[in-house]
Protein backbone atom coordinates (compact mmCIF):
# COMPACT_ATOMS: atom_id res chain seq x y z
CA UNK A 1 0.00 0.00 0.00
CA UNK A 2 1.23 3.63 -0.43
CA UNK A 3 0.99 6.25 2.04
CA UNK A 4 0.51 9.58 0.78
CA UNK A 5 0.67 12.48 3.41
CA UNK A 6 0.97 15.93 1.60
CA UNK A 7 2.02 17.64 4.77
CA UNK A 8 4.89 15.62 5.40
CA UNK A 9 5.75 14.98 1.94
CA UNK A 10 7.08 11.65 0.99
CA UNK A 11 4.77 8.41 -1.02
CA UNK A 12 6.68 5.84 -0.36
CA UNK A 13 5.50 2.26 0.17
CA UNK A 14 5.55 1.36 3.86
CA UNK A 15 6.95 3.23 6.39
CA UNK A 16 7.96 0.15 9.21
CA UNK A 17 10.58 -1.46 6.75
CA UNK A 18 12.79 2.19 7.65
CA UNK A 19 14.85 -0.37 9.96
CA UNK A 20 15.76 -2.93 7.29
CA UNK A 21 16.49 -0.40 5.15
CA UNK A 22 18.86 1.31 7.63
CA UNK A 23 20.78 -1.89 8.09
CA UNK A 24 21.38 -2.63 4.11
CA UNK A 25 22.11 1.38 3.68
CA UNK A 26 24.82 1.07 6.04
CA UNK A 27 25.96 -2.31 4.78
CA UNK A 28 26.78 -0.87 1.40
CA UNK A 29 28.25 2.54 3.25
CA UNK A 30 31.09 0.06 3.98
CA UNK A 31 31.86 -0.20 0.61
CA UNK A 32 31.85 3.73 -0.24
CA UNK A 33 34.68 5.45 1.62
CA UNK A 34 34.98 7.80 -1.08
CA UNK A 35 30.95 9.24 -0.50
CA UNK A 36 32.19 8.66 3.15
CA UNK A 37 34.65 11.42 2.92
CA UNK A 38 32.53 13.81 0.72
CA UNK A 39 29.82 13.29 3.27
CA UNK A 40 32.29 14.48 6.42
CA UNK A 41 33.85 17.36 4.65
CA UNK A 42 29.72 18.40 3.54
CA UNK A 43 29.08 17.91 7.35
CA UNK A 44 31.64 20.81 7.94
CA UNK A 45 31.48 22.99 5.19
CA UNK A 46 28.19 23.03 4.36
CA UNK A 47 28.05 23.56 0.11
CA UNK A 48 24.44 22.54 -0.08
CA UNK A 49 22.67 25.92 2.11
CA UNK A 50 20.19 27.45 0.77
CA UNK A 51 19.96 24.95 -2.22
CA UNK A 52 16.82 23.16 -3.35
CA UNK A 53 17.93 20.21 -4.69
CA UNK A 54 16.47 17.11 -6.95
CA UNK A 55 17.46 13.72 -7.40
CA UNK A 56 16.03 11.38 -9.96
CA UNK A 57 17.78 8.08 -8.99
CA UNK A 58 17.50 4.58 -8.38
CA UNK A 59 16.11 4.40 -5.17
CA UNK A 60 18.72 1.80 -3.68
CA UNK A 61 21.10 1.84 -0.76
CA UNK A 62 23.77 3.36 -2.55
CA UNK A 63 21.89 6.29 -3.59
CA UNK A 64 20.66 6.92 0.17
CA UNK A 65 24.59 7.52 1.01
CA UNK A 66 24.14 10.07 -1.58
CA UNK A 67 21.36 11.67 -0.23
CA UNK A 68 22.54 11.89 3.39
CA UNK A 69 25.84 13.13 1.84
CA UNK A 70 24.17 15.91 0.08
CA UNK A 71 21.53 16.12 3.15
CA UNK A 72 24.85 16.34 5.29
CA UNK A 73 25.85 19.41 2.69
CA UNK A 74 22.89 21.79 4.12
CA UNK A 75 21.00 20.77 0.34
CA UNK A 76 17.28 20.62 0.79
CA UNK A 77 16.16 17.55 -0.92
CA UNK A 78 13.65 15.56 -2.62
CA UNK A 79 14.47 12.19 -3.95
CA UNK A 80 12.55 10.16 -6.75
CA UNK A 81 12.30 7.32 -8.33
CA UNK A 82 14.16 7.14 -12.31
CA UNK A 83 12.49 3.70 -13.10
CA UNK A 84 9.30 2.24 -11.83
CA UNK A 85 10.64 -1.26 -11.00
CA UNK A 86 14.27 0.05 -9.10
CA UNK A 87 12.92 1.57 -5.88
CA UNK A 88 13.95 -0.29 -2.83
CA UNK A 89 11.48 0.33 -0.09
CA UNK A 90 13.16 -0.10 3.18
CA UNK A 91 15.51 2.26 1.17
CA UNK A 92 12.76 4.61 0.43
CA UNK A 93 11.07 4.24 4.16
CA UNK A 94 14.24 4.79 5.91
CA UNK A 95 15.33 8.13 4.69
CA UNK A 96 11.70 9.69 4.88
CA UNK A 97 11.65 8.33 8.97
CA UNK A 98 15.08 8.69 9.80
CA UNK A 99 16.02 11.67 7.91
CA UNK A 100 13.07 13.75 6.73
CA UNK A 101 14.19 13.32 3.20
CA UNK A 102 11.41 13.58 0.87
CA UNK A 103 10.75 10.61 -1.00
CA UNK A 104 8.50 9.57 -3.76
CA UNK A 105 8.93 5.98 -4.65
CA UNK A 106 7.88 2.77 -4.39
CA UNK A 107 8.67 -0.47 -6.29
CA UNK A 108 6.24 -1.06 -9.06
CA UNK A 109 4.54 2.47 -9.55
CA UNK A 110 2.87 2.92 -13.05
CA UNK A 111 4.26 5.21 -15.13
CA UNK A 112 1.47 7.68 -14.68
CA UNK A 113 2.56 8.02 -10.86
CA UNK A 114 6.23 7.94 -12.19
CA UNK A 115 5.56 11.54 -14.10
CA UNK A 116 3.53 12.64 -11.10
CA UNK A 117 6.46 11.98 -9.18
CA UNK A 118 8.61 13.93 -11.67
CA UNK A 119 5.75 16.99 -11.64
CA UNK A 120 6.20 16.70 -7.57
CA UNK A 121 9.73 17.41 -7.64
CA UNK A 122 9.68 19.96 -10.06
CA UNK A 123 7.11 21.84 -7.78
CA UNK A 124 10.17 22.11 -5.23
CA UNK A 125 11.58 24.71 -7.89
CA UNK A 126 15.25 22.90 -7.75
CA UNK A 127 18.24 25.31 -7.92
CA UNK A 128 20.23 21.58 -9.01
CA UNK A 129 18.85 18.31 -10.45
CA UNK A 130 20.63 15.04 -10.24
CA UNK A 131 19.45 13.20 -13.35
CA UNK A 132 19.28 9.73 -14.34
CA UNK A 133 18.16 9.40 -18.11
CA UNK A 134 17.00 12.86 -18.53
CA UNK A 135 13.73 12.98 -17.99
CA UNK A 136 13.47 15.69 -14.92
CA UNK A 137 15.07 18.24 -17.00
CA UNK A 138 13.30 17.59 -20.05
CA UNK A 139 9.69 17.86 -18.57
CA UNK A 140 11.16 20.90 -16.89
CA UNK A 141 12.03 22.50 -20.39
CA UNK A 142 9.06 21.31 -21.77
CA UNK A 143 6.43 22.22 -19.04
CA UNK A 144 8.03 24.59 -16.88
CA UNK A 145 10.01 27.03 -18.83
CA UNK A 146 9.70 29.85 -16.53
CA UNK A 147 11.55 27.47 -13.42
CA UNK A 148 14.74 27.77 -15.37
CA UNK A 149 15.61 30.76 -13.80
CA UNK A 150 15.49 29.28 -10.24
CA UNK A 151 18.28 26.41 -11.73
CA UNK A 152 22.08 26.53 -11.33
CA UNK A 153 22.48 23.30 -13.80
CA UNK A 154 22.33 20.00 -13.60
CA UNK A 155 23.97 16.75 -13.45
CA UNK A 156 23.34 13.38 -15.53
CA UNK A 157 24.20 10.16 -14.36
CA UNK A 158 23.83 8.17 -17.43
CA UNK A 159 24.91 7.76 -21.48
CA UNK A 160 21.47 7.48 -22.24
CA UNK A 161 20.81 11.51 -20.36
CA UNK A 162 23.92 12.61 -22.04
CA UNK A 163 22.95 11.28 -25.60
CA UNK A 164 19.61 13.45 -24.58
CA UNK A 165 21.46 16.38 -23.34
CA UNK A 166 23.26 16.66 -26.32
CA UNK A 167 20.27 16.57 -28.33
CA UNK A 168 18.43 19.31 -26.24
CA UNK A 169 22.15 21.18 -26.67
CA UNK A 170 21.79 21.42 -31.00
CA UNK A 171 18.04 21.77 -30.53
CA UNK A 172 19.02 25.37 -28.37
CA UNK A 173 16.60 24.15 -25.42
CA UNK A 174 19.56 22.97 -23.02
CA UNK A 175 20.16 26.86 -21.96
CA UNK A 176 21.79 26.06 -18.35
CA UNK A 177 25.52 23.98 -17.68
CA UNK A 178 25.06 19.93 -17.03
CA UNK A 179 27.67 18.46 -15.85
CA UNK A 180 28.32 15.02 -17.81
CA UNK A 181 28.90 12.69 -14.76
CA UNK A 182 28.78 9.11 -17.25
CA UNK A 183 31.81 10.28 -18.88
CA UNK A 184 34.11 10.86 -16.17
CA UNK A 185 36.40 8.00 -15.95
CA UNK A 186 36.14 7.06 -12.40
CA UNK A 187 32.32 7.08 -13.42
CA UNK A 188 32.18 4.56 -16.54
CA UNK A 189 35.15 2.50 -16.39
CA UNK A 190 33.94 1.23 -13.40
CA UNK A 191 30.36 1.61 -13.28
CA UNK A 192 28.73 0.94 -16.70
CA UNK A 193 31.28 -1.81 -17.37
CA UNK A 194 32.00 -3.72 -14.06
CA UNK A 195 28.70 -2.17 -12.48
CA UNK A 196 26.54 -3.22 -15.57
CA UNK A 197 28.43 -6.55 -15.77
CA UNK A 198 28.31 -7.95 -12.65
CA UNK A 199 24.55 -6.83 -11.99
CA UNK A 200 22.93 -7.52 -14.83
CA UNK A 201 23.95 -11.68 -14.56
CA UNK A 202 22.75 -10.97 -10.76
CA UNK A 203 19.25 -10.11 -12.17
CA UNK A 204 19.41 -12.73 -14.38
CA UNK A 205 20.50 -15.71 -12.09
CA UNK A 206 18.18 -13.92 -9.39
CA UNK A 207 15.17 -13.91 -12.12
CA UNK A 208 15.83 -17.41 -13.39
CA UNK A 209 18.24 -19.28 -11.47
CA UNK A 210 19.54 -20.38 -15.03
CA UNK A 211 23.16 -22.07 -15.55
CA UNK A 212 25.16 -19.42 -17.43
CA UNK A 213 28.10 -21.82 -18.39
CA UNK A 214 27.73 -23.37 -21.67
CA UNK A 215 24.73 -21.15 -22.79
CA UNK A 216 24.72 -18.89 -26.13
CA UNK A 217 24.62 -15.21 -24.67
CA UNK A 218 24.12 -12.47 -27.03
CA UNK A 219 24.47 -9.36 -26.36
CA UNK A 220 23.29 -5.99 -28.34
CA UNK A 221 25.28 -3.50 -27.57
CA UNK A 222 29.21 -3.07 -27.14
CA UNK A 223 29.43 0.51 -25.30
CA UNK A 224 30.95 -0.12 -21.87
CA UNK A 225 27.70 -1.62 -20.75
CA UNK A 226 28.09 -4.24 -23.29
CA UNK A 227 31.56 -4.79 -22.41
CA UNK A 228 31.18 -5.66 -19.37
CA UNK A 229 28.28 -7.76 -19.87
CA UNK A 230 29.96 -9.31 -22.40
CA UNK A 231 33.23 -10.37 -20.34
CA UNK A 232 31.43 -11.30 -16.83
CA UNK A 233 28.94 -13.86 -18.88
CA UNK A 234 31.97 -15.08 -20.68
CA UNK A 235 33.42 -15.53 -17.07
CA UNK A 236 30.35 -17.30 -16.28
CA UNK A 237 31.64 -19.99 -19.33
CA UNK A 238 28.91 -18.92 -21.89
CA UNK A 239 29.77 -18.58 -25.04
CA UNK A 240 29.04 -14.58 -26.00
CA UNK A 241 27.79 -13.20 -29.51
CA UNK A 242 28.05 -9.42 -29.90
CA UNK A 243 25.66 -7.66 -32.23
CA UNK A 244 26.80 -3.74 -32.75
CA UNK A 245 25.96 -1.52 -35.25
CA UNK A 246 29.11 0.78 -34.75
CA UNK A 247 32.28 -1.14 -36.78
CA UNK A 248 35.10 -0.09 -34.46
CA UNK A 249 33.65 -1.47 -31.38
CA UNK A 250 32.39 -4.38 -33.47
CA UNK A 251 36.24 -5.00 -34.43
CA UNK A 252 36.94 -4.20 -30.85
CA UNK A 253 34.25 -7.41 -29.97
CA UNK A 254 35.90 -9.66 -32.72
CA UNK A 255 39.72 -8.60 -30.97
CA UNK A 256 38.24 -9.12 -27.54
CA UNK A 257 37.65 -12.89 -28.71
CA UNK A 258 33.72 -12.39 -29.30
CA UNK A 259 31.59 -14.07 -32.64
CA UNK A 260 30.02 -10.74 -34.03
CA UNK A 261 27.50 -11.03 -36.23
CA UNK A 262 23.94 -9.38 -36.99
CA UNK A 263 20.83 -9.60 -35.05
CA UNK A 264 19.04 -11.29 -37.83
CA UNK A 265 21.84 -14.63 -37.61
CA UNK A 266 22.06 -13.97 -33.86
CA UNK A 267 18.40 -14.82 -33.44
CA UNK A 268 18.44 -18.17 -34.03
CA UNK A 269 21.69 -18.59 -31.80
CA UNK A 270 20.70 -17.25 -28.79
CA UNK A 271 19.90 -18.85 -25.87
CA UNK A 272 19.67 -15.80 -23.54
CA UNK A 273 19.78 -12.18 -25.12
CA UNK A 274 20.91 -8.95 -22.86
CA UNK A 275 19.93 -5.41 -24.62
CA UNK A 276 22.19 -2.45 -23.51
CA UNK A 277 22.68 -0.24 -26.49
CA UNK A 278 20.48 2.78 -25.67
CA UNK A 279 18.58 2.54 -28.51
CA UNK A 280 15.13 0.99 -29.48
CA UNK A 281 13.54 -2.06 -31.08
CA UNK A 282 17.08 -3.68 -31.06
CA UNK A 283 14.61 -7.01 -30.84
CA UNK A 284 11.75 -7.07 -32.86
CA UNK A 285 8.83 -9.29 -34.29
CA UNK A 286 11.34 -10.88 -37.09
CA UNK A 287 14.10 -12.24 -34.17
CA UNK A 288 11.31 -13.49 -31.96
CA UNK A 289 9.93 -15.69 -34.50
CA UNK A 290 13.63 -17.06 -35.53
CA UNK A 291 13.96 -17.51 -31.73
CA UNK A 292 14.97 -21.41 -30.34
CA UNK A 293 11.62 -22.31 -28.46
CA UNK A 294 12.10 -21.29 -24.76
CA UNK A 295 14.74 -18.13 -25.62
CA UNK A 296 15.25 -15.78 -22.62
CA UNK A 297 15.21 -11.86 -23.57
CA UNK A 298 16.23 -8.99 -20.96
CA UNK A 299 17.51 -5.26 -21.14
CA UNK A 300 20.11 -3.85 -18.98
CA UNK A 301 19.91 -0.28 -21.28
CA UNK A 302 18.03 2.68 -19.13
CA UNK A 303 14.94 2.67 -20.66
CA UNK A 304 12.43 -0.25 -21.12
CA UNK A 305 12.21 0.50 -25.39
CA UNK A 306 15.01 -1.24 -26.45
CA UNK A 307 12.80 -5.08 -26.70
CA UNK A 308 9.64 -4.22 -28.85
CA UNK A 309 7.20 -6.23 -26.36
CA UNK A 310 4.51 -4.67 -28.29
CA UNK A 311 5.31 -6.92 -31.56
CA UNK A 312 6.03 -10.30 -29.33
CA UNK A 313 2.44 -9.03 -27.24
CA UNK A 314 1.36 -9.36 -31.31
CA UNK A 315 2.63 -13.07 -31.73
CA UNK A 316 1.88 -14.03 -28.54
CA UNK A 317 -1.53 -16.26 -27.91
CA UNK A 318 -0.97 -16.29 -24.11
CA UNK A 319 1.00 -14.38 -21.34
CA UNK A 320 1.90 -16.27 -17.97
CA UNK A 321 3.78 -15.36 -15.00
CA UNK A 322 6.38 -17.69 -14.73
CA UNK A 323 8.31 -16.71 -11.78
CA UNK A 324 8.38 -13.51 -10.33
CA UNK A 325 9.96 -10.87 -12.96
CA UNK A 326 9.61 -13.51 -15.41
CA UNK A 327 6.98 -13.98 -18.21
CA UNK A 328 6.87 -16.16 -20.82
CA UNK A 329 5.00 -15.38 -23.75
CA UNK A 330 3.65 -18.31 -25.45
CA UNK A 331 3.19 -17.82 -29.50
CA UNK A 332 0.97 -18.52 -31.89
CA UNK A 333 3.59 -20.49 -33.85
CA UNK A 334 3.97 -23.13 -30.66
CA UNK A 335 7.10 -21.82 -29.11
CA UNK A 336 7.86 -19.72 -26.24
CA UNK A 337 9.96 -16.41 -25.51
CA UNK A 338 10.81 -15.62 -21.97
CA UNK A 339 11.24 -11.68 -21.06
CA UNK A 340 12.79 -10.86 -17.69
CA UNK A 341 11.75 -7.40 -15.75
CA UNK A 342 9.60 -6.24 -18.24
CA UNK A 343 11.45 -5.47 -20.08
CA UNK A 344 13.19 -3.15 -17.70
CA UNK A 345 16.47 -2.53 -16.57
CA UNK A 346 16.93 -6.10 -15.28
CA UNK A 347 20.01 -4.96 -12.93
CA UNK A 348 17.58 -3.02 -10.73
CA UNK A 349 14.23 -4.68 -11.32
CA UNK A 350 15.10 -8.39 -10.20
CA UNK A 351 18.46 -7.88 -8.40
CA UNK A 352 19.65 -4.66 -6.58
CA UNK A 353 21.91 -2.65 -9.36
CA UNK A 354 25.48 -1.92 -9.27
CA UNK A 355 27.38 -3.13 -6.12
CA UNK A 356 28.33 -0.33 -3.87
CA UNK A 357 31.88 -0.17 -4.56
CA UNK A 358 31.41 0.97 -7.83
CA UNK A 359 28.56 3.49 -7.16
CA UNK A 360 31.24 5.06 -4.60
CA UNK A 361 32.84 7.00 -7.65
CA UNK A 362 29.91 7.11 -9.54
CA UNK A 363 28.34 9.19 -6.60
CA UNK A 364 31.18 10.82 -5.18
CA UNK A 365 31.54 12.74 -9.00
CA UNK A 366 27.80 13.58 -8.49
CA UNK A 367 28.45 15.02 -4.74
CA UNK A 368 31.14 16.81 -6.00
CA UNK A 369 29.73 17.74 -9.34
CA UNK A 370 27.03 19.24 -7.52
CA UNK A 371 29.45 21.41 -5.02
CA UNK A 372 31.10 22.32 -8.41
CA UNK A 373 28.23 23.91 -9.83
CA UNK A 374 27.13 25.35 -6.86
CA UNK A 375 30.67 26.66 -6.47
CA UNK A 376 30.43 28.62 -10.28
CA UNK A 377 26.81 29.40 -10.26
CA UNK A 378 26.39 32.15 -12.80
CA UNK A 379 30.03 31.40 -14.23
CA UNK A 380 29.56 28.18 -16.13
CA UNK A 381 28.45 28.71 -19.84
CA UNK A 382 24.90 26.62 -20.88
CA UNK A 383 25.57 23.40 -22.20
CA UNK A 384 27.80 19.97 -21.10
CA UNK A 385 30.81 20.47 -19.19
CA UNK A 386 33.02 17.50 -18.36
CA UNK A 387 33.65 16.94 -14.42
CA UNK A 388 36.89 18.52 -14.11
CA UNK A 389 39.30 16.36 -14.44
CA UNK A 390 41.21 16.90 -11.06
CA UNK A 391 38.21 16.22 -9.59
CA UNK A 392 38.04 12.88 -11.46
CA UNK A 393 41.55 12.05 -10.45
CA UNK A 394 41.00 13.20 -6.83
CA UNK A 395 38.23 10.31 -6.60
CA UNK A 396 40.53 7.64 -7.79
CA UNK A 397 43.23 8.35 -5.74
CA UNK A 398 40.80 8.31 -2.70
CA UNK A 399 39.33 5.25 -3.72
CA UNK A 400 43.24 3.68 -4.30
CA UNK A 401 44.03 4.86 -0.66
CA UNK A 402 40.58 2.88 0.63
CA UNK A 403 41.82 0.26 -1.26
CA UNK A 404 44.90 0.03 0.47
CA UNK A 405 47.06 0.75 -2.64
CA UNK A 406 49.81 2.69 -3.39
CA UNK A 407 51.53 3.44 -6.63
CA UNK A 408 54.45 5.60 -7.83
CA UNK A 409 54.79 9.02 -8.92
CA UNK A 410 56.67 10.20 -11.37
CA UNK A 411 60.41 11.50 -10.66
CA UNK A 412 61.89 14.74 -11.57
CA UNK A 413 63.63 13.63 -14.69
CA UNK A 414 60.55 11.95 -16.07
CA UNK A 415 58.68 15.35 -15.61
CA UNK A 416 61.15 17.05 -17.48
CA UNK A 417 61.05 14.16 -19.99
CA UNK A 418 57.31 14.02 -21.02
CA UNK A 419 57.49 17.82 -20.87
CA UNK A 420 60.28 18.12 -23.43
CA UNK A 421 60.12 17.24 -27.41
CA UNK A 422 63.76 17.96 -27.77
CA UNK A 423 65.01 14.37 -26.84
CA UNK A 424 63.83 11.14 -29.21
CA UNK A 425 65.92 8.41 -29.68
N1 LIG B 1 22.39 2.48 -11.26
C1 LIG B 1 22.84 1.24 -11.39
N2 LIG B 1 23.03 0.66 -10.20
C2 LIG B 1 22.67 1.57 -9.26
C3 LIG B 1 22.64 1.55 -7.86
N3 LIG B 1 23.03 0.49 -7.16
N4 LIG B 1 22.20 2.66 -7.25
C4 LIG B 1 21.81 3.73 -7.97
N5 LIG B 1 21.84 3.81 -9.28
C5 LIG B 1 22.26 2.73 -9.94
Amino acid sequence: MTATQVQLKYEVKDLSLAPLGKQRIEWAGREMPVLRQIRDRFAQEKPFAGIRLVACCHVTTETANLALALKAGGADAVLIASNPLSTQDDVAAYLVAEHGISVYAYKGEDNATYHRHVQIALDHRPNIIIDDGSDVVATLIQERPHQIADLIGTTEETTTGIVRLRAMFKDGVLTFPAVNVNDADTKHFFDNRYGTGQSTLDGIIRATNILLAGKNVVVAGYGWCGKGTALRARGMGANVIVTEIDPVRAIEAVMDGFRVMPMDLAAAEGDLFITVTGNKHVIRGEHFEAMKDGAIVCNSGHFDIEIDLKALGTLASDVAAVRPFTQEYRLKSGKSVVVLGEGRLINLAAAEGHPSAVMDMSFANQALACEYLVKNKGNLEPGLHSVPVEVDRAIALLKLQAMGIAIDTLTPAQIEYINSWTSGT
